[in-house]
């Protein structure tokens, strides 16, 4: 039996009434990532630690963990709590708490840096990074390493993209992931004109097998950096709490001038943070930028909450070992049916691809979709997630379903699965 979305279908006529696309961006049908679009419900009714229910009342495990804000579990009672108590003293409040304090002393020990900056969203704090580059060194060009995602701001976008202007991007140069000799090539022709490099620590891109870094590429990159007075940006904003509590950058062993960090943060409580080293302080201090929430109290409690939670169950060790646990299952699966499956990426955030013989994803597609219609959400284009209240046993019962899907596939295949 396969899921049916009936009241999914009715609330997204509803929504797309009054809702641009009915859910806009990539959760949403409109952008193509979750096709066929009658494999995927639309809207839940709730959420507990790895689970969720849909409006007509199917479960899904759900190995998305909302794009990675679902780190210690959906309403996790220690961070629901704190945040509780926080709400009874005051959120968003004329002067900021002191719990802002208290976060802040926190994340800057537990991430070696000097300072910690908070917003709202991971493309407000990817912004604040390029803008304290461009001050501090007074120079525009951005180097980006190509398959990026840093936010939906123009700088951060293509000229072609519709609302983007040409000028918006023109201070751009691309690069490509483990490329030092090209790295050193942009940077010789546009010596004068750099302020920063900006990447995430490893190349999570979507829909393309993920990229760790080649040995000695981040120390090379660094000394690229250093030597040539570019800011080195860690986009953390995925990765972050996931390989290491204390930032990718030491995961991978160098130093970053700036990090960001975002989703794994407060277990879904909205703050997100910039942090830095020392010689970028007075820049941040003086670079223009704030917003109404940025110092609600509340995602601050939570956050602190949130680390300590991660850090009390050595959660990264536990992400790895479940992120393995399941793909190590599907690929046993895939290996007796024939099936050409790739992992790829940290097991802690695996990547999934079915390889396919014309260089397509079709075949890939319809399997996620199978998976998604028998209760184990997936997705076909972006890295997964794991979170800490995931236990061996339901790991167990996803890899079942999962490769009741890919049985499911193969068979409606025999062109391509001869056996
Ligand atoms: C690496 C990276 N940078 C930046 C962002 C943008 O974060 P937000 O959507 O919170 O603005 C994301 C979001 O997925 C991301 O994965």
């Amino acid at each position: 039996m396969t899921y049916r979305y009936e009241k999914n279908v009715q609330t997204m006529n509803r929504a797309s009434k009054v809702i641009p696309s009915g859910v806009y961006g990539h959760l949403g049908p409109a952008e193509g990532c979750m096709i066929p679009s009658s494999a995927y419900p639309n809207f839940i009714t709730h959420a507990k630690g790895s689970e969720m229910w849909d409006v007509d009342g199917n479960r899904f495990i759900d190995f998305m963990c909302g794009y990675g804000p679902n780190v210690t579990g959906y309403c996790d009672p220690d961070v629901d709590a704190a945040a509780q108590k926080q709400i009874a003293l005051g959120n968003c409040t004329t002067l900021p708490s002191h719990v802002m304090v208290d976060f802040a002393e926190l994340l800057t020990d537990l991430v070696h840096k000097d300072w910690a900056f908070f917003c709202k969203n991971g493309g407000d704090v990817t912004s604040f990074a390029i803008m304290i580059s461009r001050y501090y060194t007074g120079k525009k060009k951005i180097i980006f390493v190509n398959n990026y995602y840093h936010g939906v701001a123009p700088w951060t976008q293509h000229p072609d993209t519709p609302g983007t202007l040409y000028d918006d991007c023109k201070n751009a140069l691309y690069v490509n992931w483990n490329d030092v000799e090209g790295l050193k090539k942009t940077i010789e022709e546009n010596k004068e004109d750099i302020a920063c490099f900006i990447a995430t620590p490893y190349m999570h891109g979507n829909f393309v097998d993920n990229e760790l870094p080649a040995e000695g590429y981040w120390q090379a990159v660094r000394k690229l950096c250093t030597d040539n007075g570019i800011i080195l940006i860690v986009d953390d904003i995925r990765a972050g709490f996931r390989l290491s509590l204390e930032g990718s950058d030491t995961y991978f062993g160098f130093e970053a001038d700036l990090i960001t960090f975002c989703k794994a943060l407060a277990n879904g409580y909205n703050v997100s943070a910039l942090c830095g080293k020392d010689f970028l302080k007075s820049a941040a201090s003086t670079v223009p930028y704030t917003g109404s929430y940025w110092m609600s109290a509340v995602p601050f409690a939570a956050g602190i909450a949130n680390l300590t939670k991660l850090k009390e169950n050595n959660a990264c060790a536990h992400f790895e070992a479940m992120g393995k646990r399941l793909t190590d299952g599907l690929l046993k699966t895939a290996g007796e049916l024939d099936v050409p499956l790739i992992v790829s990426g940290p097991p802690a955030l695996f990547y999934m691809r079915i390889e396919d013989e014309i260089g397509n994803f079709l075949l890939h597609q319809e399997w996620v979709a199978e998976c998604v219609k028998r209760g184990v959400f997936i997705t076909n284009h972006h890295n997964h997630f794991l979170n800490l209240s995931m236990t061996p046993e339901l790991i167990d019962e996803a890899i079942e379903i999962c490769s009741e899907g890919m049985k499911v596939m193969v068979n409606n295949h025999p062109e391509v699965f001869k056996k």
